[in-house]
C-alpha cells in the first residue's frame, strides 16, 4: 500500500497552547502522572479543552528537578511541579482571558506542597541545554511518544518515505555513507560500507532489507 504524504498535522498542535508533562520514569516517581491528571481535570473543568492540549512527553532533560512541565508556545519550564500548583500555572498561560470558568483550586493533597510555581528562568540559555546538540533525541520532550500523529507531525518517517519512494537504492547508500553513521557495537562498523557490501551481493535479487 503506498505511503501517503504529506500527513495532516494533528489537531492537538492547532490549539493555541500545549502543556507538556514529562511522564517518564524520573518524573513519574515524583508524582508526575498526578500532575498531568490534575492539568487535564483543571482544563476540562474550566471548559478550555478547545484552547489547551495537555500531553505526556518524553524526558525533558532535567530529571533531577522533576516533575517537569513545559508550556508551548512560551517555552516556560516549570520544575518540581505539584498538583497543587496547577491552577497557578494555568492562570499564567498566554491564552485569551475569556476562560468560561476559573481553573479551580489546588486539590487537597497535603503531602504535596502547593508552593507558588515560577518558570525556570532563561530556559533557552541554560548551559545544560545550549551545550547540547540533539540528533536522535531531537523530539524527545516535544512529542507524545504514544501518539503517532505527534511523530508524523514532526516529520516522522520522512526519511523512510524518501528511501522507499524517491531515492534510488544507490543514492540511499551514498547518503548513509556520507553521513558517517557507524554501528553501535564495539567495532563501530561504518554503516554505509556495510550497506554497500550488502547491496552489491544482493544485486538482482528481489526484496528490501531494513
Ligand atoms: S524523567 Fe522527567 S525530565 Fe527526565
Amino acid at each position: 500500500m503506498p505511503l501517503q504524504r504529506p500527513h495532516p498535522p494533528p489537531t492537538s498542535t492547532q490549539k493555541p497552547c500545549r502543556i507538556r508533562c514529562c511522564t517518564v520514569g524520573g518524573c513519574l516517581s515524583a508524582h508526575g502522572l498526578a500532575v498531568k491528571n490534575q492539568f487535564e481535570t483543571a482544563v476540562t473543568d474550566a471548559g478550555m479543552d478547545a484552547q489547551i492540549t495537555v500531553s505526556s512527553v518524553g524526558c525533558l532533560g532535567l530529571c533531577s528537578q522533576g516533575p517537569l512541565v513545559q508550556i508551548d508556545p512560551s517555552g516556560d519550564l516549570y520544575t518540581n511541579v505539584t498538583p497543587g500548583q496547577v491552577p497557578q500555572i494555568l492562570s499564567t498561560l498566554p491564552i485569551p482571558s475569556s476562560s468560561p470558568k476559573p481553573f479551580g483550586q489546588a486539590p487537597p493533597t497535603p503531602s504535596l506542597s502547593p508552593s507558588p510555581p515560577l518558570p525556570t528562568p532563561l530556559y533557552s540559555i541554560l548551559p545544560f541545554f545550549t551545550r547540547q546538540h540533539r540528533i536522535v533525541l531531537e523530539n524527545c520532550g516535544r512529542i507524545d511518544p504514544e501518539q503517532i500523529d505527534d511523530y508524523l507531525a514532526a516529520r516522522g518517517y520522512d526519511a523512510l518515505h524518501q528511501c522507499l519512494r524517491e531515492l534510488p537504492p544507490a543514492e540511499v547508500v551514498e547518503v548513509i555513507t556520507r553521513s558517517g553513521l557507524r554501528g553501535r557495537g564495539g567495532a563501530g562498523y561504518p554503516t554505509g560500507l556495510k550497506w554497500a557490501t550488502v547491496a552489491k551481493n544482493a544485486a538482482g535479487s528481489e526484496g528490501r532489507r531494513v
